[in-house]
């Protein structure tokens, strides 16, 4: 199972468990969390989530051949739905970072309540050196969360930045040795999971409640030039790039 979805006293772990490919995310990947957190929604057993990868490793973003083969265009795709459901999400989500975050593995945690790392994770959003822009409202998101320099050097240069800078930009809260963060990450949603389910409910709406709007159109209007950029040359070119183990060349596209 490339997902691992474990249920404990109160806390859903969804784990990604794809490790040769670097936890790397398919469609049938993002399907399996979708369904996970949509039965969350519903579930009064569950009351926080937690997001965790594999030891060394937390996600490499998006499948790169699934990009290539099947790229996800519009809101019925399985990554648009999962988006939805972490921007949706009603409970608490909680991540443990122990490893690089690309892409998606990235931007996921905008919509994480609590994030923990360790000390020696990195973090990268490659839209740009991909020849694509960014998911996940991360647009939106990050200029607000780390300010306007800070998120257009992460998102326009697409190089990647250490824990220190994730958690000064302010979207991780605590930085942990690397074989602590699985465990500290679960002791707090554990804590959550025993705090009353309606008080914590009323919090969060009440803190996401501005921006929600905003938010779902923010990943509508990126979804759009998304799709598009997905099948023009210059990501073509990125993702042959990768697979043949070598640098893009660019400069045949205006
Ligand atoms: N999609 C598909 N396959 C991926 C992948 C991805 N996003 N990320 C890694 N893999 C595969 C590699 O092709 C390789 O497969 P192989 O063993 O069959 O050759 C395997 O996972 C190991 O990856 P490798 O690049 O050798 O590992 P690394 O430790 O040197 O580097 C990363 C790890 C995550 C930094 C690097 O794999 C990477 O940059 N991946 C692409 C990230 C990306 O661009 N994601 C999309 C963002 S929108």
């Amino acid at each position: 199972m490339d997902i691992l979805v474990e249920r404990a006293e109160g806390v859903m772990t969804i784990a990604f468990n794809r490790p040769d490919k670097k936890n790397a995310i398919t469609a049938a990947m993002y399907q399996t969390m979708v369904d996970a957190l949509n039965e969350a929604q519903t579930d009064t057993s569950v009351r926080a989530i937690v997001f965790r990868g594999s030891p060394g490793i937390f996600c490499a973003g998006n499948d790169l051949e699934d990009f290539m083969k099947s790229p996800p265009i519009g809101e019925e795709s399985s990554v648009i739905q999962f988006l939805r459901a972490i921007s949706g999400a009603e409970k608490p989500l909680v991540a443990s970072v122990a490893g690089a975050a690309v892409g998606i593995g990235t931007t996921l945690l905008l919509h994480c309540d609590l994030v923990y790392a360790a000390d020696s994770a990195s973090f990268s959003l490659p839209f740009t050196q991909l020849g694509l822009c960014p998911e996940a409202a991360s647009s939106l998101l990050l200029p607000r969360v780390g300010g306007y320099q800070a998120a257009a050097e992460k998102l326009m240069l697409g190089e990647a930045f250490d824990a220190k800078e994730a958690q000064r930009m302010g979207f991780v809260n605590r930085l942990l040795p690397a074989a602590e963060v699985d465990a500290f990450a679960l002791a707090q949603a554990a804590k959550l999971a025993a705090l009353p389910a309606s008080s914590l409910r009323v919090t969060k709406s009440l803190m996401k409640r501005a921006a929600h709007h905003e938010i779902h159109t923010q990943i509508s209007d990126e979804a759009v030039h998304f799709g598009k950029m997905l099948l023009a040359p210059e990501a073509r070119e990125a993702f042959k790039a990768f697979f043949e183990k070598r640098k893009p060349d660019f400069r045949q596209f205006d």
